[in-house]
C-alpha cells in the first residue's frame, strides 16, 4: 500500500478480537496498546497507522475523516447513526445481543415503564417502534444496577451468556438486535483513497470467511 491509512480502534475486546483479521490483512501493530500509553500506533506498513480510542468515539474519528477506517461494535453504530459512513464489512467478532432485560420477581408496573440505558437512542427507536411510552434515563455504565436500586423498571444492555445479568437477579426479556462489529469507512476516503481501503477490505473479508 502507498497511500497512508489511519484505522480507529478502541481498547480491549475489540482489539483483542481485531488483530488476528488485521494480520491476515499483513498489518500488526509494533505497540501493545494495553501497555504503551501511545495513542497512534505505528504498524509492520509503513503508511498504515492505528489509533486507539473510546469504542463510542470510533464512528466520530471516522466520520470527520480523522481516521480513514474503523471497527465500531453495531450497537454503537446504532448510537451514532453512521452519519458520513460506509459500513461494508460484517467481522463477525464481539457478537452479542442488544435486549431489554428487568429483575426476576418484577411487581406489576404501575404508570410509565422506566428504562435505564446506555443506549438511548435505540431504546427510544425500539419502543417507539412498539408503541410503547417509556421514560428513558441515561447512564454511563453498570446498568444492572439500577433496577436494583429502584432507579428504573427495566434497563437496555449487551447481553452474551447472560452471567452479568444472572449475578444481579436480572432477566433478560426482549430481543432488540443481534450485534457484532462491523468495518467502517470515512465516505471521502471510499472515494479518494479507493484502491487502498477497496485493498483493505478485500483483506479483511478473506480474513472473516476463514475465521
Ligand atoms: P468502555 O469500557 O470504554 O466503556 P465498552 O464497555 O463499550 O467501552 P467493550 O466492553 O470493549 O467496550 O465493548 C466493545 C464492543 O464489544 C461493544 O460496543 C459491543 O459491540 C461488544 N460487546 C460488549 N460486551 C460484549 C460481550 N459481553 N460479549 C461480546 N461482545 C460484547
Ligand atoms: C458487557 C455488557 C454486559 C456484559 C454482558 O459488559 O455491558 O454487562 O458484557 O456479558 P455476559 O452476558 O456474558 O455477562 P463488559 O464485559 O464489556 O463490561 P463493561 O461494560 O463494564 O466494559
Amino acid at each position: 500500500m502507498s497511500t497512508p491509512l489511519t484505522i480507529a480502534l478502541s481498547k480491549g475486546r475489540i482489539y483483542k478480537d481485531s488483530l488476528p483479521l488485521l494480520k491476515h490483512a499483513g498489518i500488526e501493530p509494533v505497540d501493545d496498546p494495553e501497555t504503551s500509553r501511545k495513542l497512534i500506533l505505528d504498524t509492520t506498513l509503513e503508511d498504515v497507522k492505528l489509533v486507539i480510542i473510546r469504542t463510542t468515539d470510533v464512528p466520530t474519528y471516522v466520520q470527520y475523516g480523522a481516521a480513514d477506517l474503523g471497527v465500531a461494535g453495531k450497537d454503537v453504530l446504532m448510537e451514532h447513526g453512521g452519519e458520513g459512513l460506509y459500513e461494508p464489512l460484517d467481522l463477525k467478532i464481539a457478537r452479542c445481543r442488544m435486549m431489554t432485560a428487568g429483575p426476576v420477581d418484577a411487581p406489576p408496573l404501575r404508570g410509565r415503564l422506566r428504562i435505564a440505558t446506555k443506549y438511548v437512542n435505540s431504546a427510544r427507536r425500539y419502543f417507539a417502534e412498539k408503541g410503547q411510552q417509556v421514560e428513558i434515563i441515561k447512564l454511563y455504565g453498570s446498568m444492572e444496577l439500577a433496577p436494583l436500586v429502584g432507579l428504573a423498571d427495566q434497563i437496555v444492555d449487551l447481553v452474551d451468556t447472560g452471567n452479568t445479568l444472572k449475578a444481579n437477579g436480572l432477566v433478560p426479556l426482549e430481543h432488540m438486535a443481534d450485534i457484532s462489529s462491523r468495518l467502517i469507512i470515512n465516505k471521502a476516503a471510499m472515494k479518494m483513497k479507493h484502491q487502498s481501503v477497496k485493498a483493505f477490505i478485500d483483506r479483511m473479508a478473506e480474513a472473516v470467511a476463514r475465521s
